[in-house]
């Protein structure tokens, strides 16, 4: 039983998923394969193509309290099994071994590729098949291994786009009610590609010392000291409502990420490209302002790339390093790429590397692999 579950490109509407906001992310080509295999006994035995020695282990050891043995990458694997024991599964042991296109810490979400492929691998042995309506709750077992096990308090558009992921669509979330639709996003009709630049800092959004949690912890103080769940269930007026300056721009920022979302939809209704990607410029100002998740690397990439001839660039995913995406024609996709790498030569900064997505499919499983 062989599964695969793609990373994935947030076209735009970040650092909105965990306050209730929109988003609209897409699947790339690159993916995480697990190939699992049920054993005789109750032992566990993980495997990856990136490391050297398996993991092997026990059922017993799948407690929150035995986490802190296993090692980092491992625990995004044995965090699956141990949301899906919480969910009912009935587990018996394994022999899962992983392999992965995907680049570690990227932006990218070769962590949700690698939950994914997991819980679908493993549920299609133990009878949770991959269907259309187990989707939602695949990923939502896969952002609770993430956020209760790994610790890693992300906020669910990852698994949620690599398992909704489709050719030239989309995935418009919206976080109020975690409500899903897919965007005609045609790009390749229409000549364009999405150049993904990782400038190569690893983004590490595990732990409370993260960028990451300390955003999320800046909402949700904001949304406190409003009497709301979340920050992004409020209206811009209220915003003069919020005493701290800090709490103001992080809320700021997922109010207009959120209204980005939405007239992009309407600029991609109309065919506007160019309005497009002026939109995605403008969350990248954002990004770097209000919320502060920027890196002078990340704004090398965009503000060069745009420079060079895209229609729009921003980081894309979580910030603090990872990667940007820049919205371009095809044929000018190698200039662009080009000129980052010499404006990132010019300021003695490590090479970046590149790829170039189109919106692809998403998870999927191969019974006979
Ligand atoms: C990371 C998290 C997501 C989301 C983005 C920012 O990718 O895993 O849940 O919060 O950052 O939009």
């Amino acid at each position: 039983m062989t599964a695969r579950a793609p990373g994935r490109v947030n076209l735009i509407g970040d650092h909105t998923d965990y306050n209730g906001g929109l988003c609209l992310p897409f699947a790339v080509p690159m993916a995480t394969t697990t190939t699992a295999r049920t054993r005789g006994d109750d032992r566990l035995r993980i495997r990856s193509a990136a490391f050297r020695d398996p993991w092997t282990g026990h059922l017993d050891d799948l407690a929150l309290d035995a986490r802190d043995s296993i090692p980092d990458w491992v625990r995004y694997v044995t965090g699956v099994l141990w949301a899906a024991r919480e969910d009912g599964w009935p587990l018996a042991g394994l022999d899962l071994v992983v392999d992965s296109e995907l680049p570690l810490g990227s932006g990218l979400s070769s962590s949700a590729a690698l939950e994914c492929s997991v819980a679908i691998a493993v549920g299609t042995l133990v009878d949770r098949p991959l269907d259309p309506g187990s989707r939602l709750s695949l990923a939502e077992l896969c952002r609770r291994a993430e956020t209760e096990y790994v610790g890693a308090p992300t906020g669910g558009m990852d698994q949620l786009a690599s398992l909704l992921g489709k050719p030239d669509h989309a995935v418009l979330i919206d976080f109020a009610d975690i409500s899903v639709r897919q965007v005609p996003l045609a790009l390749h009709e229409a000549g364009l590609v999405v150049l993904v630049t990782d400038t190569g800092t690893a983004h590490d959004l595990a732990g409370a010392g993260s960028g990451y949690a300390q955003r999320r912890a800046e909402c949700d103080a904001a949304a406190a000291a409003l009497e709301l769940p979340r920050i992004g269930l409020a209206w811009a007026d209220d915003l003069s409502r919020l005493d701290n300056e800090v709490q103001r721009s992080r809320a700021r920022h997922v109010l207009s990420e959120s209204a980005r979302v939405e007239d992009t939809l309407a600029a991609l209704a109309a065919g506007d490209w160019a309005t497009v990607g002026d939109i995605l410029s403008a969350s990248h100002a954002s990004l770097r302002g209000d919320f502060a998740a920027s890196t002078a690397a990340l704004d090398l990439a965009v503000d060069t790339a745009v420079d060079a001839g895209a229609l729009g660039a921003r980081l894309t995913g979580g910030g603090f390093g990872g990667s940007t995406i820049a919205l371009v024609e095809e044929e000018r996709a190698d200039a662009v790429r080009r000129a980052i790498d010499v404006a990132f030569a010019d300021a003695d900064v490590k090479a970046p590397t590149h790829l170039t997505v189109l919106p692809s499919a998403g998870a999927s499983v191969n019974r006979t692999g």
